[in-house]
């Protein structure tokens, strides 16, 4: 299995969101995270499934990590309930990491992504939205330690996109052809 961490970070101080809340709204940032996980499986903490309209994304398997054992999901054929991330060692597929802080951080430590696909939004914060902020600045930190970049930045909008990969890890051509096809080609797609 190959796991690959997506997120999009505001550039600086690495605050992902605030409250329950992504701050700020561009539509290109969320069409390229559609277009780069559909189809795929992906994992996320009970608070960010919470955060998703209806609690789903279409044409997605969702793995939501809650540490409540009767969670109720709202698409019980395509969502699945996860409560310790040792479940999700073996999987046979990629993974994708879609946060928030606290998955994203749990999978740094426990089980390194093989891949990052790290955007970087310069643009100012929502400041109509209450809440504390949530940051990655740990899982950056790490990042900038452990991988290396392997992409020039892709810029679209306010927001530059790099893909990192763990230094010396084997990485299979066709999820990084997957990757960099779902970033580049949005356009096209739109
Ligand atoms: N910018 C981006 O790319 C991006 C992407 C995603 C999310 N976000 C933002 O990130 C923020 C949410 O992040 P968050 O850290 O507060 O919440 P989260 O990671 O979405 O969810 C946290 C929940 O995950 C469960 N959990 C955590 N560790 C676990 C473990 N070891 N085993 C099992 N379950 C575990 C717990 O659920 P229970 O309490 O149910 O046990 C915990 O309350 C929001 O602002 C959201 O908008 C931003």
């Amino acid at each position: 299995m190959t796991k690959i961490a997506i997120w999009c970070r505001h550039d600086g101080d690495n605050i992902i969101g605030i409250g329950a809340n992504i701050p700020w709204h561009i539509s290109s940032d969320f069409k390229r995270f559609r277009r780069i996980t559909e189809g795929q499986n992906i994992v996320c903490g009970q608070i960010t499934y919470e955060s998703f309209p209806n609690r789903t994304l279409p044409n997605r398997k969702i793995y939501v990590l809650t540490f409540d054992e009767n969670y109720i999901v709202s698409a019980p054929e395509n969502h699945f309930v996860v409560n310790n991330i040792r479940e999700l060692k073996d999987f046979e597929e990629p993974l994708y990491i879609c946060g928030g802080a606290s998955i994203y951080k749990l999978f740094m430590q426990k089980q390194a992504p093989e891949i990052i696909i790290d955007s970087c939004f310069h643009g100012s914060l929502d400041p109509e939205l209450n809440g504390a902020p949530v940051d990655i600045s740990e899982c950056i930190a790490k990042m900038q330690k452990d991988y290396r970049r392997i992409s020039p930045d892709y810029d679209e909008d306010d927001i530059t996109t790099t893909i990192w990969v763990k230094k010396g890890e084997f990485v299979p051509q066709e999820v990084l052809k997957h990757i960099t096809l779902a970033i580049i080609n949005q356009q096209k797609k739109d």
